[in-house]
């Protein structure tokens, strides 16, 4: 290379473009920046306060291993598992090798499928026992490959099942087979954690659980109390309750857990969450997001409240965290390339193309108002709606974008947990022909389900998401498009399905 570009000077051309690329990677946890990326809760008091840097920075970074595919069972090749297990470990994760923005983008794949725990949740034998696909629905693609989690090497002869990777709740399987990476999750993790993990845990360790993934005490609305109290076999049965595309995640509720977003069209979204608890500003903020949701959350202070401790107050020193990555991190270059990852992640090929009919669909979206809140060519207005029950303080106005009138719908998840801000973010419209449950819950199944006034009847039998020991209620709010008739609502969907 030297040579050449010297013959080139020698030649009097200009020397050819560098294409070698720079990045330049933010500050993961930066004491500035986190708190410019938190929305206040709806009890500003009780905002959490993140592990200090030197905490942070203390932990052991993940080491990231060469990964192979998980078949279902009856559908691995031959010898498959022993082939594996003579394989080296190898670790495929290096930014020293790193040259180009593709090649950084092509490792931010990496560790979008690098797990942050091995056999610890769901182990080896659990993704080969037939019992698991008969009794819950694993989609698989038509090789036979269970996409949502990867075996790995770590020690020579010895296999484990990586655990917890972004894809394992973040990848879609359709109806096709085909896979979409950074798809409303359809692996039904909740549901197996019940079946293996959780299975006949007893009641004290059911208790610990809970307050840690769930507890938040300054809170006096029932729900919480109640998760708190559940026994080991009812917190296998309410985890059991949960579908695929819903995920009860740490900080959220095991009685309103959210529906998992889509992350394709990231980058234009302002605010993480349901709940909108974090703001997007670029990507550093989707670092720290990964950062803090891979571990770090469980260790924050809500008040006087630490999850991740044996007394519910005291942080456990670096590396002696229980909760699955509280004691180890991702490099910055990791967490760099991830985020350039997730921003280029695009949806599938659409399948439904404009016609007379999505045209008529388009009209009715334009009249009934729906632009108000979900304005082309985002179909987000990127703003944050007030739940009922929660006022708006005024300081808010200045510092948010909030749309004052709220929809509606349950306020539950937005009041009650650590990720409660009072709000529910207004979500995009893009791609909802190939995702689902809608709602922050996940309580409809459907579009033509959102759009069925029959939802709002306490006699209603939620489509996607229930609840724990409920068959029948409302899935209040959000009335937009209830009232149309039935040709304009089969239009509008026809429409929405185009985005
Ligand atoms: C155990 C399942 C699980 C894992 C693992 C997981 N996520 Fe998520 N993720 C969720 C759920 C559930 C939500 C929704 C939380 C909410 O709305 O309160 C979410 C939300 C997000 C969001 C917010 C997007 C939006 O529009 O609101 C981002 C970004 C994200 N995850 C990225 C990641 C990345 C990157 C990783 C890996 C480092 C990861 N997630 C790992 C389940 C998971
Ligand atoms: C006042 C603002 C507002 C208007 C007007 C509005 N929406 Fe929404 N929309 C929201 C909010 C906020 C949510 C999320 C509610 C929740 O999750 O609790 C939402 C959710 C949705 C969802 C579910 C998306 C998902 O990913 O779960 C669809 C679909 C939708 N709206 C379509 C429409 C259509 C079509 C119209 C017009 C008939 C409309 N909306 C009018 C604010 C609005």
């Amino acid at each position: 290379m030297a040579l050449m570009m010297s013959v080139m000077a020698a030649c009097g051309r200009p020397p050819a473009p560098e294409t070698a690329w720079t990045p330049e990677i933010p500050r993961t946890w930066d004491a500035d920046a986190l708190h410019a990326f938190e929305v206040p809760l709806a009890d500003p008091a009780q905002s959490p306060v993140h592990v200090p840097a030197d905490y942070y920075y203390a932990l052991p970074e993940r080491p990231i291993y060469k990964s192979y595919p998980v078949y279902a069972p009856g559908r691995e090749p031959d010898g498959y598992m022993e082939w594996i297990a003579a394989q080296p470990p190898e670790i495929v994760f290096d930014p020293a090798t790193l040259q180009t923005e593709a090649d950084w983008i092509a490792a931010g794949a990496l560790v979008f499928e690098a797990p942050i725990a091995y056999d610890a949740i769901i182990r080896v034998a659990d993704l080969r026992n037939p019992d698991l696909y008969a009794r819950l629905h694993v989609p698989t693609t038509p090789d036979g490959i269970v996409p949502f989690a990867r075996y790995v090497v770590l020690e020579p002869g010895k296999v484990a099942l990586g655990n917890v990777a972004c894809a394992m709740c973040h990848t879609r399987v359709l109806d096709d087979g085909r896979v979409v990476t950074g798809a409303q999750g359809n692996f039904p993790f909740d549901a197996v954690l019940g079946m293996t993990s959780l299975r006949g845990m007893p009641d004290g360790a059911a208790g610990f659980l809970n307050r840690l993934l769930f507890g938040a005490p300054w809170v006096s609305h029932p729900s919480v109390a109640t998760t708190e109290a559940l026994t080991g076999a009812e917190t296998v049965e309410a985890f059991g309750a949960i579908p695929a595309g819903v995920l009860a995640r740490q900080g959220t509720s095991l009685l309103h857990p959210p529906r998992v977003p889509d992350l394709i069209g990231l980058t234009d979204r302002r605010y993480l969450d349901s709940t909108g608890v974090n703001r997007h500003h670029g990507i550093g903020d989707v670092m720290r997001y990964a950062a803090l949701n891979q571990g770090m959350d469980t260790l924050s202070q809500y008040g006087p409240f630490v999850p991740d401790s044996e007394d519910g107050r005291t942080r456990p020193a670096p590396g002696q965290g229980q909760f699955t990555g509280a004691s180890s991190r991702y490099s910055e270059a990791q967490l760099y390339a991830l985020g350039l990852y997730l921003y280029s992640l695009t949806p599938p090929p659409n399948p439904h193309q404009p016609s007379p009919i999505t045209a008529r669909g388009q009209e009715v979206f334009q009249r009934t108002g729906c632009a108000t809140c979900h304005p082309p060519p985002l179909y987000t207005s990127n703003r944050l709606t007030p739940v009922d029950g929660f006022d708006v303080p005024d300081e808010a106005l200045a510092t948010d974008d909030i749309h004052p009138v709220g929809v509606g719908t349950d306020p539950a998840l937005a009041l009650t947990t650590r990720r409660g801000t009072g709000y529910y973010k207004v979500p995009s419209l893009k791609g909802v022909w190939y995702r689902g449950p809608f709602e922050h819950n996940g309580s409809v199944a459907t579009l033509e389900d959102w759009f069925d006034p029959r939802r709002l009847r306490d006699d209603y039998v939620p489509t996607g998401y229930r609840g724990f020991r409920v068959e029948r209620r409302a899935v209040p709010g959000h009335r937009f498009g209830l009232d149309l008739s039935n040709e304009d609502k089969a239009a509008l969907i026809a429409f929405l399905k185009t985005l």
